[in-house]
């Protein structure tokens, strides 16, 4: 009898320290698995007489019973334990904030791009395209900028070490290659990088310039002008926006000349005073320049341009820092999703 008080305290024991089901089962199969303790108990009936055989495995019986009470509780126990753990384990709190890919947005300066192509596309110009590492001839060169002119030093030019290529210093180099490749009437707009040595608020060694060039015959200043203002109006959605001229020089173009742009008016007593602003250089074709193109200045004439990209963007979104534009700062550009 004291080997049943003590099977069942071993079993309690035993159970009571169980943690996963595996243990379980040989705890199991130690008390009633074929040479379990109280299987060999049960064995050991036989031997004895029909008397103290009842009595004894009523006893066993009593324990065994006992015995796999306490397993059913522990293996609800355990189950209930691994339940818990794996509820855990996968619990999702919907109270966080979602994961997102987030979404992006175009730049800034990509945004006024596509406006001033859908603009310039409705005057029937197309979007044309060159390398910015370029060499010296399509910079300079054909561009009526010959080697030791002083012009050259107006640009901060980036040489390529050990090589006559550049870094192009402006957008006018697509004027000579569109030349090449095509006959008036041409009307083309390019837009690209551009670069300097020159940084501060308002330069960066690389920005963005947009070229423009007709020509045809009979192209005249007249319509550099009236191309410009109807171009300018519709960019800052005005109708009444002035444009000036300023006589200039630039060795590609003859006249040439500074654009202004009106920027704001002042009253006074003698009315409105504008306020300019310069946004880019302009000019009638060199013949020089058309003749570096392949096409015959004495039949043909056009206009160029040449406008800060950056600018423009500035101006239309009330950007002061040109830097800004550059520097990737998601606060500045998710401003403009
Ligand atoms: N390429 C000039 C510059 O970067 C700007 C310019 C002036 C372009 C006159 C032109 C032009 O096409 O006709 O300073």
């Amino acid at each position: 009898m004291s080997d049943l008080k003590a099977i069942l305290h071993e079993a309690k024991a035993a159970l009571s320290a169980l943690k996963n089901m595996p243990d379980l089962e040989q705890t199991k199969a130690r008390f009633l698995g074929k040479s379990g303790s109280l299987t060999e108990q049960l064995k050991g009936l036989g031997k004895l007489s029909p008397e103290a055989k009842k009595s004894a495995g009523a006893a066993i019986n009593e324990i065994k019973g006992q015995v796999e009470a306490l397993i059913n509780d522990a293996k609800a126990r355990i189950l209930n334990t691994e339940l818990e753990a794996k509820l855990a384990a996968e619990a999702i709190d919907v109270t966080l904030p979602g994961r997102t890919s987030g979404v992006g947005g175009l730049h800034p300066v990509t945004r006024s791009l596509e406006r001033i192509e859908a603009l310039f596309a409705t005057m029937g110009f197309s979007v044309a395209d060159g390398p910015e590492i370029e060499t010296d001839f399509f910079n300079f060169t054909a561009l009526n900028t010959p080697e030791n002119h002083p012009a050259r030093s107006m640009h901060d030019t980036f040489y390529i070490e050990g090589s006559k290529n550049l870094l192009r210093t402006h957008t006018s180099p697509v004027q000579i290659r569109h030349m090449l490749d095509h006959q008036p009437p041409i009307r083309i707009i390019c837009p690209g990088r551009v670069y300097r040595c020159d940084h501060d608020a308002t330069h960066s060694p690389m920005f963005h310039q947009l070229e423009g060039l007709w020509v045809d015959e009979g192209i005249s200043l007249a319509d550099l002008k009236g191309t410009l203002t109807q171009f300018l109006n519709a960019y800052f959605e005005r109708d009444d926006m002035q444009i000036r001229f300023r006589p200039s020089f630039f060795p590609f173009v003859e006249p040439g000349v500074e654009v202004d742009m009106e920027w704001g008016r002042v009253k006074t007593a003698k009315g409105d005073k504008i306020k300019w602003l310069e946004i880019g250089g302009a000019g009638v074709l060199h013949p020089e320049v058309l003749k570096a193109g392949g096409i015959d200045p004495e039949k043909y004439s056009g206009f160029a341009f040449g406008m800060g990209l950056d600018r423009l963007a500035m101006l239309k979104y009330g950007v002061n820092d040109l830097r800004l534009f550059f520097e990737n700062d998601m606060k500045f550009l998710n401003q403009f999703r």
